[in-house]
């Protein structure tokens, strides 16, 4: 079986999702294009955008945004097995701190998390991601 013929691997098909999702994005005020795919336990993926906001500070971005999809679509009890980005600039773009915190509420943390870095697209287990996410633990 040749590249042409071979089927692409499930983690490669999350990131093609992820640069269909970014055509979409709506970002006049920095003009970054990003995409995220969450691939869920439940075998499927949702996609977001980000969209800006000319406060700036109410932009979303596209990692929350399909968060919010999918809870929306699938409901509370959602998990997610892989997450992959992509930007349309050809920058690096490892997701921000917030969406990390924002992931951990849902995330398996052997979840493989892939993002465009300086030497390509790079892969990592949430965990290693966010190490010491916040807990709210009442005593
Ligand atoms: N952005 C994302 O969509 N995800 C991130 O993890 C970091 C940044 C967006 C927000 C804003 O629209 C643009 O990228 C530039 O910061």
């Amino acid at each position: 079986m040749n590249a042409e013929t071979a089927p692409a691997s499930p983690l490669a098909s999350l990131l093609d999702h992820a640069r269909q999702a970014a055509l979409h994005s709506y970002s006049p005020y920095s003009g970054f294009r990003v995409g995220a795919a969450l691939r869920l336990t439940n075998g499927e993926t949702v996609t977001g955008t980000n969209v800006e906001n000319v406060s700036y500070g109410l932009t979303i971005c596209a990692e929350r945004a399909a968060l919010v999809r999918a809870v929306t679509q699938f409901g509370p009890e959602i998990r997610i097995e892989a997450v992959a980005i992509a930007n349309l600039n050809g920058s690096a773009s490892p997701p921000c701190g917030a969406c990390r915190q924002v992931l951990a509420e849902f995330i398996q943390p052997e979840a493989p998390v892939l993002f465009p870095a300086a030497d390509g697209v790079r892969t990592m287990a949430f965990s290693a991601l966010l190490p010491l996410a916040f807990e709210m633990k009442l005593k």
